[in-house]
This record gives structure tokens, sequence and C-alpha cells, in this order.
């Protein structure tokens, strides 16, 4: 409330009976600067059940306890804070925090579930200290990110949907280096833009989000566990470790096919006479290692860089579809240096359920967003 008034912002507490009994009216009055009601029943001819919801152009509920978001997904009117909130038209946040137990229970998955589907934005809480002693998913987020959310909300630059919430995504991106000698590599052009931009829409549209980077140009967005890994062989330990507990796998990276046989320990002099040659050796097939040991209910996204004209691609993807056992594949032409390093993103994406395929194009973000949505129709929680 604070941080929203010293923004600017007009704000209108509206508590709940309980809420009173941890901070009582004449704080928020002070704080706030204006009256608050709990009640239906105070203030009257103003009719604040009806005018209070309309006048909000945000509306926040920090912390949502569970049983806040019972009575709001069955529709309950029963004071001023549930009445304002179905008269209310503008971005709706709501900020669950609560023991690990009840966020956790079916009945408070099953409303946030029906919220959300009703446009009803939902910041999952974080994973800390709670009231006890005890620890774990259900801590209110810190004030500084919810006013942020709120305030992109009603800005129209956050995303309404939070469909990935409950979701724990793993994400590798950036272009793997495989070491020579001690100052020389062999590399790709890979910039790591469109992991990072699956990595920020994937955190905003609620998902728990692990970003395998190697050697990203971009920096890694914030609110995401990232692991820094140099080569191949170094992903594929990582994302193997990772991919356990995680619902969608995608591969966003560009991980070299070889690597040297060996790498110098001294850098390679440039003595006279022919260079020397260079043996290659074949890298483990990352996702295709991941593929063969999935879990039922796992999403795998995969990529393709080709350097081939439409119909070549769409044969291309199809393919690489199939031979790596994923369920999504995102083919993009990167010939003539397309792609690489730029903010924009031209690509076709194939997947088992569908028999068209579909292109995206435009910012590196608008492409993530299109390939999670498929993603979220393969997880089955689009209805
Ligand atoms: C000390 C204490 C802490 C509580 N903390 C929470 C909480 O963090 N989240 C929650 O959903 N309920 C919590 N409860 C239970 C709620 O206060 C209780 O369900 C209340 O009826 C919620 O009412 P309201 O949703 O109208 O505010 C707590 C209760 C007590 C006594």
């Amino acid at each position: 409330m604070r941080q929203l008034r010293e923004s600017g912002h007009e704000v209108v507490v509206v508590p709940t009976e309980a809420a009173l009994r941890f901070v009582g009216a004449p704080t928020w009055e002070a704080l706030s600067g204006r009256p608050v009601s709990t009640s239906v029943w105070s203030d009257v001819p103003t009719v604040a059940h009806v005018e209070l919801g309309r006048w909000a152009e945000l509306v926040i509920v920090a912390p949502a306890t569970a049983d806040l978001l019972a009575r709001a997904s069955a529709g309950i009117a029963d004071d001023l804070l549930t009445t304002s909130l179905l008269t209310a038209t503008c971005p709706v946040l709501m900020c669950p925090a609560m023991h690990t137990e009840m966020w956790q229970h079916p009945a408070t998955q099953a409303n946030v579930s029906t919220l959300q589907r009703r446009g009803v934005h939902i910041l999952p809480p974080d994973s800390g200290r709670l009231t006890g002693a005890d620890s774990g998913p259900g801590r209110l987020p810190d004030p500084g990110t919810i006013v942020e959310l709120g305030l992109s909300l009603v800005a129209g630059t956050a995303s309404m949907a939070a469909d990935l919430s409950q979701t724990h995504v793993l994400i590798s991106a950036g272009g793997t280096r495989e070491p020579l000698d001690p100052v020389r590599f062999l590399g790709n052009r890979s910039s790591g833009r469109q992991g990072v931009a699956l990595a920020e829409r994937a955190r905003d549209r609620g998902a728990r989000v692990t970003l395998v980077a190697a050697h990203l140009e971009v920096p890694a967005p914030d609110g995401v566990s990232v692991i820094e890994v140099g080569t191949a062989e170094q992903m594929n330990v990582q994302m193997q470790a990772q991919a356990e507990s995680a619902d969608v796998i995608v591969m966003a990276a560009a991980v070299a096919d070889f690597r040297p046989v060996d790498v110098q320990e001294a850098k390679i002099k440039k003595s006279g006479g022919d260079p020397p040659p260079l043996a290659l050796t074949r890298n483990p097939d990352v996702l295709a290692g991941l593929t063969a040991i999935r879990r039922p209910g796992q999403v795998f996204v995969g990529f393709a860089a080709e350097t081939a004209d439409a119909d070549q691609l769409l044969v291309a993807a199809r393919k690489k579809l199939v031979d790596k056992g994923c369920d999504i594949l995102v083919a993009n032409d990167v010939s003539e240096g397309k792609v690489f390093g730029d903010s924009t993103n031209e690509a076709i994406i194939v997947d088992t359920q569908s028999v068209e395929p579909r292109s995206t194009g435009g910012s590196k973000s608008a492409v993530a967003d299109t390939i999670l949505d498929v993603v979220v129709e393969h997880l089955g929680l689009s209805g």
C-alpha cells in the first residue's frame, strides 16, 4: 500500500473482518488517508459495494487467504471485499499466502484454477519461511514484486494468463563451447535470446523456471533459477539432473554436435609446417537422451535450426519431431545469418497433436508466447 501511494496512486484498503485481527482499521486509515470499511452496511448512500469495484483501475488481494480464494471462486458476496470483486472489471491480482498444506490442497488449487479461467491473475506464493518454524511454498512474495506486477497489468504489459502456475519449466539457452586449448573453442552463433524470452514469458505466466544457460549474450531474467554451463557435456549433466522434477523441458540451446577429441593443456603454437589436424568426436544428444527416460505427463519442446527453404524446413521439422521423441518442434531457417542474435524470429511449429503446422513470427517474446500456448495445450491445462 505504501509503495503504491508513494508512486502517486490512490489506494482504498478493503480488509476482511478477519484481516482486522492482524492489522487494525486505524492503522490502515492512517496509512491510506481514507476511511476503511469491511461491510456493505456502512456508508450505504454511496453504494460502496458497487462503486468501489467500478472506481478501481486495479484490485490487489494480498495476502489472499485460502478462505478468500474459495469465496471469490464461488462468487460469494457477503462483505465489501467480495462484492467489490464481483463489480470490478479492471485487472485483479490475487497473491495467495498460506501454509503449504493449505496451498497444495486440491480445494485451493481448484479455486485458483477457476479464478484463473475467469481472468484473475494469480501470483504464485514464494517458497520460504512460513508463520511457524516451517518452510515451503506459501510465503507472500515481496511487496515490490506484487506492486510491479500489478502496475504492469494496468499498463497492459503483462499477460493476464497464469496458465503455467504449478508448472516447473526447464529451459536450455545459449550456445555451448567446446574447448580446443585454454584459449580457443568450437562454438556457434546462438545468443540465447529466444531461450531467455521463453524463460521470461514462462515466469510471467506463473511457472517456476530453471534456465540452464551456456554463454548468454543477454542477461538472464530475474525470478528464474540459472545454472551456468560451458560445454555440451556439462549441459547434458545439468539437464538430466533438472529434468526429473520438470513438467516442461524446452531445449532452446544450440548444443555442439561434436567436440575435439583432445583438449590441449597448453595453447596450440603457430609453429611452421602444416596446421595440426582437428579430430572430432560426437557429443551426447541431450534432447534424445531426455526423451528416452521421460516421465508420463512431461512435455518436450525441441528446436531445429536449418538452412532450408519452407518445404524442406517443414520436412526437416517433422522428421526431427519423431527422431528426437519430442511433443513440439520449433524450426527456423537460419540461412544467410538470419535469426541468430536478432531480437525477432520467424518459425514454424509442428507438434504431435496437430496435423497442420503453425507459423509464428515477430519479437522473440511473441514467439515464446506462441510456443508456450502449444505447451499449455499439451499439458491439458488450456480448457
Ligand atoms: C495466526 C493465524 C495466521 C493465519 N494465517 C493464514 C494464512 O497465512 N493464510 C490463510 O489462508 N489463512 C490463514 N489463517 C486462517 C484465516 O485467518 C482464516 O481462514 C480466516 O477465516 C480468513 O478470513 P478472510 O479470508 O475473510 O480474511 C490464519 C489464522 C491465524 C489465527
